[in-house]
């Protein structure tokens, strides 16, 4: 459907994760969720340098998963997200080299490239505009030498048609994104590098060789991985 990414819903966000905080993270403490918190944490990884104290704005940071992962890595994390509850889940974990605002990622409250990385994962899926979400993220970026990093969930994955057409939420909320539609919506800002990961078997024995069918699925550059990693370079 061209262009229902440009389209913004009612509000900030697509969703409100408030009622979820709590219980946000169950999710990687179970056998499948850890298996993709670690193939898509190596996806992310691949684009991303370790840092040296440079500044990175994490934007729909949630509970501060991915921004812990991030401030690990050698980032100084700024976690900003609209849901009053999942700032204070994330505020709650006292991650040194982390801080957290809430607000809005369609208007940010920052000045013009105050930023080495921005990245937003599994979050412009949930905003009510990502297209503006994009755009200010970029505004805030160094230029030269930003880096937009995307992370997201891929509609042509039969996992997450599955989860929308059941009506399960977070997810039939959410606008997924195709690679070549969160190309596009990148498109403005450079050459985005788009990989598919995500090929994980979500039965009993076979979720134990998922780094194996990944790495086979990345290879073969199959579409349909049930997330896509992007980074534009200013
Ligand atoms: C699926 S969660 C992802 C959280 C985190 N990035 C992670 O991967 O664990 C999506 C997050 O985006 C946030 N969000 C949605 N719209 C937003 C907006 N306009 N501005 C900031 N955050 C937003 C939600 O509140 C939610 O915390």
């Amino acid at each position: 459907m061209p262009g229902k990414h440009l389209a913004r819903q009612n509000g900030p966000s697509r969703f409100d994760f408030g009622p979820l905080a709590q219980s946000y993270e169950d999710w990687y403490r179970e056998p499948a969720g850890a298996m993709y918190d670690k193939i898509e944490k190596r996806a992310v990884g691949r684009l991303l340098p370790r840092g040296r104290g440079e500044k990175l704005l994490e934007i729909g940071c949630g509970t501060g998963h991915w921004s812990a992962w991030f401030a690990e890595r050698g980032y100084r994390v700024v976690g900003i997200d609209v849901s009053e509850a999942m700032v204070r889940a994330a505020r709650n974990k006292s991650i040194a080299g982390a801080a957290f605002l809430i607000g809005d990622a369609s208007a940010l409250p920052f000045g013009e490239g105050v930023f080495d990385v921005a990245a937003a994962i599994t979050a412009l899926e949930f905003v009510g505009d990502a297209g503006a979400a994009v755009r200010e993220a970029v505004r805030c970026l160094k230029r030269p030498g930003g880096r937009l990093l995307v992370g997201t969930l891929n509609v042509l994955s039969p996992l997450n048609r599955r989860r929308v057409e059941s009506g399960k939420q977070p997810y039939a909320s959410a606008n997924f994104f195709s690679p070549s539609e969160l190309g596009k919506l990148l498109s403005p800002f450079g050459r985005a590098k788009i990989k598919v990961v995500g090929f994980v078997p979500r039965r009993g024995a076979l979720l134990r060789i998922a780094p194996l069918l990944d790495a086979l699925g990345r290879t073969l550059r199959l579409p349909w991985g049930d997330f896509i990693v992007a980074e534009v370079l200013l």
